[in-house]
């Protein structure tokens, strides 16, 4: 695989990719580079057959990511600050990637990190792992879709509260709050998010598709745009040989295999 300065990734798993940020010494947090590569990484997986499930993580025992990088906000102008966001950058370029993606949160997961957590489909976190928008005491706020993304996930009080105070919450808290989907022992993280993300991969790709657009659109539509398309990406769903593998491995008592097809 290719060579980045601010990254790793690897193929771990049957159809399971692994992107690390990894600049363990400033907790992996994210400089124009990162998203740079990242986004390159990520386009090269889009239609890379191989890859059906990406897993996100950080690299070192300490951080997921601890946020954009501070140190980039300096010297910054409104409108070049706003262009950064406005152009590819690990968020959107994750918001629009067709297949399922799981956040492997191994520890601060801040800022610009947790942003990136919300724009993944799954959250997987270790017990040690530490959620926040510290935006706040930078005198600046999220802009990386928190106030959105974090709003629609876990309510607008709690996301409130997480913004303006800035606080961080422990991985226990943040799965109460449905911020994430498992908590896992340190140790186990790893494994346990590497068999969600097979056992996802196994699926039809193509169906894996619909449904990741399908769910998205319940927070992006209103009720009947949302029934309405949920028909069509259905509907799709028909056309395809994997449709047929399905319902003949179900009839003949056989586990499916799927080709995206
Ligand atoms: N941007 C740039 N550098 C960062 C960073 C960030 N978001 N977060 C951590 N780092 C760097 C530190 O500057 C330090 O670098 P140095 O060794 O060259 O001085 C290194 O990572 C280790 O961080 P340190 O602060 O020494 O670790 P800690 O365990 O004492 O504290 C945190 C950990 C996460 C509480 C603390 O680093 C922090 O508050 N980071 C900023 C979080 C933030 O505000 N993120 C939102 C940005 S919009």
């Amino acid at each position: 695989m290719a060579n980045y300065e601010t990254i790793l990734t690897e193929k771990r798993a049957e159809g399971v990719a692994v992107l690390t940020i990894n600049r363990p010494d400033k907790l992996n947090a994210l400089n124009s580079t990162v998203h740079v590569e990242g986004v390159a990484a990520i386009d090269k997986w889009r239609k890379d057959e191989a890859v059906r499930v990406l897993i996100i993580t950080g690299a070192g025992e300490k951080s997921f990511i601890a946020g954009a990088d501070i140190g980039e906000f300096a010297g910054q102008t409104p409108i070049s600050q706003r262009s950064n966001f406005y152009e590819r950058t690990l968020f959107n370029s994750l918001d629009t990637f067709p297949k399922p993606v799981i956040a492997m949160i191994n520890g601060f997961c801040l800022g610009g990190g947790c942003e990136l957590a919300l724009a993944c489909d799954i959250r997987t976190a270790s017990e040690k792992a530490r959620f926040g928008q510290p935006e706040i005491n930078l005198g600046i706020i999220p802009g990386g879709g928190g106030t959105q993304r974090l709003t629609r996930l876990i309510g607008e009080g709690k996301a409130m509260e997480m913004i303006l105070t800035g606080d961080m919450i422990d991985a226990q808290t943040a799965f109460g709050l449905g911020l994430v989907n498992h908590v896992f022992a340190p140790g186990e993280l790893e494994a346990k998010t590497l068999e969600l993300a097979s056992k996802i991969a196994e699926k039809s790709p193509i169906a894996l598709q619909m449904a990741k657009e399908a769910v998205k659109l319940a927070s992006r539509s209103n009720l009947d745009e949302g029934l309405r398309r949920e028909i069509d990406l259905f509907a799709v769903c028909f056309s395809t040989e994997d449709k047929e593998e399905g319902v003949a491995a179900f009839l003949e008592k056989r586990k499916p295999v799927f080709k995206g097809r």
